[in-house]
């Protein structure tokens, strides 16, 4: 129970690698606000979780939504100690063929959403004055830009680059920002990235997970609870001296 008496806002929580987290910040004792924009999903999600869980509706890339999700989870919760900025939205095209309105939805997901939530929780936290720890989602997408995938990676890699900003100027009041960076998580991202892949390289479908998954060095996809750990640590105590930093949690993928 590392999180006891912790309250934590999980973006994009109602399925996929946040829904894990919800769970794993909640078996370590934390409350957790189960936040996205699929509602109906998100109160499937936080029923399962029980009474420690609540769901709010959330759209990142809207600023009175942000307002509103922050506000319920402070009337529920009191406090808010956690932040994991964890929705995100994936896209591909070649680049001849990337159109402004998918690049600034992307964007502004991503980017913009993964900014102002934290902006919107780190005053919250400054407010309050016991620190606090946010995580943000970035991707191996950021380390590398990638033929098909500019548009995702160029956002991921804004992501980590925000970790560091956000991270150097909020550690002065005890809140650490840290980022994950997965490597491929199968679910319902990989297998609209699959569909990307069977469109533009012609690959039957299921074909590039298949060969994706074969190149991890630990010899396999990841699937959303190879993360948890890492979050449960980034969230906890145990990290008051991680500052700043992107961590890759990807089978051997990337080294950095
Ligand atoms: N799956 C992977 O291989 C992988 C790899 C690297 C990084 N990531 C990152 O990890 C995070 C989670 O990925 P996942 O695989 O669980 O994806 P997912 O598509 O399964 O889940 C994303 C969640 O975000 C929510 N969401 C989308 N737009 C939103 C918005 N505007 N406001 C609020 N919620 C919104 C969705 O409803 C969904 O519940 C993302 O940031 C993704 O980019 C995933």
């Amino acid at each position: 129970m590392r999180l006891a008496g912790k309250s934590a806002l999980i973006t994009g929580a109602a399925k996929g690698i946040g829904r894990a987290f919800a769970k794993s910040l909640k078996s370590e004792g934390a409350n957790v606000a189960v936040a996205d924009i699929d509602m109906a999903k998100a109160i499937e999600t936080a029923t399962e979780l029980g009474e420690a869980a609540m769901a709010v509706e959330l759209d990142v890339t809207d600023q009175a939504s942000i307002q509103r999700a922050v506000a319920q989870t402070l009337e529920a919760f009191g406090q808010i100690d956690i932040l994991i900025n964890n929705a995100g939205v994936f896209t591909a095209a070649p680049i001849v063929d990337i159109s402004r309105d998918d690049y600034e939805r992307v964007f502004d997901v991503n980017v913009a959403g993964t900014l102002f939530t934290l902006q919107a929780v780190a005053r919250h936290m400054i407010e309050r004055g016991q620190g606090g720890k946010i995580i943000n989602m970035a991707s191996q997408a950021g380390r590398r830009g990638e033929p098909l995938v500019a548009v995702y990676c160029a956002t991921k890699a804004a992501v980590i680059s925000l970790t560091q900003s956000a991270g150097l100027d909020l550690i002065r009041h005890g809140i650490n920002v840290n980022a994950i960076s997965p490597g491929v998580v199968d679910g319902e991202h990989w297998d609209g990235v699959d569909a990307f892949f069977a469109k533009y390289e012609n690959k039957a479908p299921g074909q590039k997970k298949r060969e994706v998954g074969a190149g991890v060095p630990f010899g396999r996809m990841g699937v959303p609870e190879d993360l948890t750990g890492m979050a449960v640590f980034l969230a906890s105590n145990e990290s008051d001296y991680v500052v700043a930093q992107t961590y890759n949690v990807d089978g051997g993928q990337w080294m950095s």
